[in-house]
């Protein structure tokens, strides 16, 4: 008995001088009582995490099923404590441990990262439909209404209405070329704002978005948005929104404890969206004010019904499958302004930063603007010409994609991907960052070397996997065409107008941090200086 007890406290203190050593926060106690309460509780974690591995390895080794290989975590949390901030790069290096597809048990949900171009394909071509709806977290259920937008919702027939509307009425061939005016308006403003902060530092990433911001709202409700007050901040609550929806949030891996939203991101979404929300009603309200007030013919006067106006009048019709609320028809606007915005800025910004680090690139996109377009401004009409800057945009999506890890997907039945089963209900990343950095599918991939895609055979399709920067199959990005366009123009016109020179006392560097939009650590800043000769081009 003695001899037990000598056994049991000796066991005891090693177990305590051990934790000591490694653990000093949870062993730092002052008191016989509380030592033993450290020590049980050492030997139930201890415990839980042996039952952890077995039960994990039951499934995996001996099981029924064959998972794919990931690394163990702790019981409950998983792996979440040993995972970085940068996803994106750290995915990529655990699938140089686990291989092309691994798995990651995150508190209770099991992820999946497939990191090759086989693979990518059997999740987007062969198991595209089974793949196809998301598993949003919970900041992005909160500000899309419980998930009533497109990017969030999963692949039933209310997703493919919005989808189908968006994509005939917003992004059409026909419409784009309705709104070209929009786009020249927009993008000539920017060049006469800029040009009045001539010699000053401008903010590029700022720019980019106005611009972007301006022209869609122009399609959506036929007016840029900066013109009205109640627009102010949107930029700082989009960036707030989209810095929520990156931040790691308990709530999403242990559903248990959603309720009480430890972190409080969920209130800080709400607030967010409280904020968007008075913008949206106050549009809206302020259309259906106006439409009372007048004739049906009159709403349309120039021939063409704006976004929100083809909305509004789908809103009052009987046929549930193609009429929405109001509710619908908010998610819908902020799903097109954020997804819009915040990609084409980033992308204007990074495509900046890599010519401001290149002079031979820089020299070159200069040499063919003035061969297209002359010492002119310029004009949509010569965007097809400009094959070198298409190329220099191109090999900065692929080194710096917006979208690293693509949105997540989730089977809606079990499969089998390389071997392994998928269960359903399991979420699945498609690591675009890690396929378009492998020395498999790129030469020397860490240089920037537009030239690689001067050959024409590259589009943003997502056909060939190697470059997918928009997404592939039925969840690729429909906003492809209007994003080309304006950042081709908006860049164009920039670096046709305007002669960039970094601030010299600031260190330049092209640093990326990882968010559900990925953009440059250190926002560019760049000092304009006038490049046509004739002032009045800049009016
Ligand atoms: C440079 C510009 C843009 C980039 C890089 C970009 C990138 C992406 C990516 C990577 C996805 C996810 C695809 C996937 O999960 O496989 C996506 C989805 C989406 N994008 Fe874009 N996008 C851009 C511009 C736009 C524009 C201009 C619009 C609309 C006007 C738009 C609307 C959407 C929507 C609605 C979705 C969700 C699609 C779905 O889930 O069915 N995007 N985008």
């Amino acid at each position: 008995m003695l001899f037990t007890t000598i056994m049991k406290s000796d066991f005891k203190d090693k177990i305590y001088l051990t934790m000591i050593n490694y653990w000093s926060w949870w062993w730092d106690v002052d008191n016989e009582g509380d030592e033993l309460a450290c020590t049980i509780l050492t030997i139930l974690v201890l415990v839980l995490s042996l039952l952890w591995y077995k039960w994990t390895g039951w499934f995996t080794k001996g099981g029924r099923i064959r998972l794919p290989p990931g690394p163990y975590g702790l019981p409950v949390f998983g792996y979440l404590p040993f995972l970085s901030h940068q996803l994106h790069e750290r995915f990529t290096e655990i699938s140089h441990r686990y291989g092309p597809i691994f798995s990651l048990r995150l508190g209770s949900k099991f992820h999946v990262v497939v990191s090759s171009v086989d693979l990518a394909k059997v999740v987007t071509r062969e198991f595209d439909r089974t793949f196809a709806n998301r598993s949003p977290p919970v900041a992005a259920l909160t500000i899309t209404y419980g998930g009533l937008d497109i990017a969030w919702s999963n692949n039933n027939a209310y997703w493919r209405n919005m989808r189908k509307l968006l994509v005939s009425q917003v992004l059409s061939n026909a419409n784009l070329d309705a709104c070209q005016g929009f786009r020249t308006t927009e993008v000539r403003k920017t060049i006469s704002n800029v040009y009045a902060r001539m010699g000053t530092p401008v903010d590029i990433n700022e720019i980019g978005f106005d611009t972007e911001l301006n022209v869609v709202t122009s399609m959506l409700w036929g007016r840029s948005s900066i013109s009205g007050d109640f627009f102010d901040g949107f930029r700082e609550v989009e960036f707030k929104i989209i810095a929520l929806l990156t931040a790691p949030n308990i709530s999403d891996f242990i559903p248990v404890l959603s309720w009480f939203d430890l972190q409080g991101r969920n209130r800080e979404m709400q607030k967010q969206r409280e904020h968007l929300d008075r913008i949206l009603d106050h549009i809206i309200e302020d259309r259906i004010e106006t439409n009372s007030r007048k004739t049906e013919d009159a709403a349309e006067d120039d021939g063409r019904k704006d976004f929100l106006q083809i909305m509004l009048e789908l809103k009052d019709q009987k046929d549930a499958s193609t009429s929405f609320d109001i509710v619908q028809i908010k998610a819908l606007l902020f799903d097109i302004l954020t997804a819009s915005t915040d990609t084409t800025s980033t992308m204007v910004e990074w495509v900046m930063a890599e010519i401001l680090n290149n002079l031979g690139v820089k020299t070159k996109i200069h040499e063919e603007l003035t061969e297209v377009v002359g010492m002119d401004i310029v004009e949509e009409s010569h965007l097809h010409k400009l094959k070198y800057l298409d190329a220099v945009v191109k090999e900065t999506f692929r080194v710096h994609p917006p979208l690293p890890l693509l949105i997540q997907r989730s089977p809606d039945e079990t499969c089998m991907v390389g071997g392994y089963t998928i269960p359903k209900g399991s979420i699945v990343y498609i690591n675009a960052w890690a396929i378009q950095h492998d020395p498999k599918n790129w030469t020397n991939p860490l240089e920037f070397k537009p030239e690689r895609f001067l050959n024409g055979k590259w589009d943003y399709s997502g056909t060939n996997i190697n470059f997918l920067p928009f997404g592939s199959g039925r969840r690729i990005c429909p906003g492809v065409p209007l994003g080309e366009k304006m950042l081709m123009y908006i860049l164009a016109s920039l670096l046709h107008s305007f002669e960039w020179i970094l601030p010299k006392d600031e260190e330049f560097e092209l640093s990326d941090e990882f968010g559900f939009v990925t953009k440059k650590t250190k926002p560019l800043v760049a000092i304009p200086f006038q490049r046509l000769s004739d002032a009045t081009l800049y009016e």
